[in-house]
């Protein structure tokens, strides 16, 4: 699990900046890119709700618009004990961008479970479906 800290450490960090003034959940995203660089994403909530963007897209589009385009690993923090799986969306943006990379979910406490995208979006669509 070590070599996740630093993902999780700038997860954890990101969180910090959740704006969930309407769910009051608030989630931390780091996207790893093969390269090594570390992109963090928060949950961005606003009024209408359905525009709202999860942690894990902001990390994704972060990464995609600063020419990243290879990744190796996301992790996804909550203050939950159950810990947060990404949503439906993300899981087809997380295929589409990381393929199946490792997805570290972790809570505040310390807890850590690791699932790979093949296992949480184990049929996908895609553009080998086009
Ligand atoms: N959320 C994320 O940011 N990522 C997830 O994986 C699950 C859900 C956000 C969206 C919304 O701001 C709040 O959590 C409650 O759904």
């Amino acid at each position: 699990m070590s070599d996740y800290n630093a993902l999780i450490a700038v997860a954890k960090q990101a969180r910090e900046n959740a704006h969930a003034n309407f769910s009051n959940f608030k989630v931390g995203a780091a996207l790893r890119s093969a390269s090594g660089k570390i992109f963090g994403g928060c949950n961005v909530e606003n009024a209408t709700y359905g525009l709202t963007v999860c942690a894990e897209r902001i990390a994704i589009f972060k990464a995609i618009s600063e020419g990243e385009r290879r990744f190796d690993a996301i992790a996804v923090v909550t203050d939950t004990d159950v810990l947060t799986p990404p949503c439906g969306a993300c899981r087809q943006l997380i295929w589409e961008f990381c393929g199946d990379v490792p997805v570290v979910m972790a809570n505040l406490k310390g807890a850590i479970e690791v699932l790979r995208m093949r296992e949480l979006f184990p049929k996908p669509f895609d553009s080998s479906n086009l």
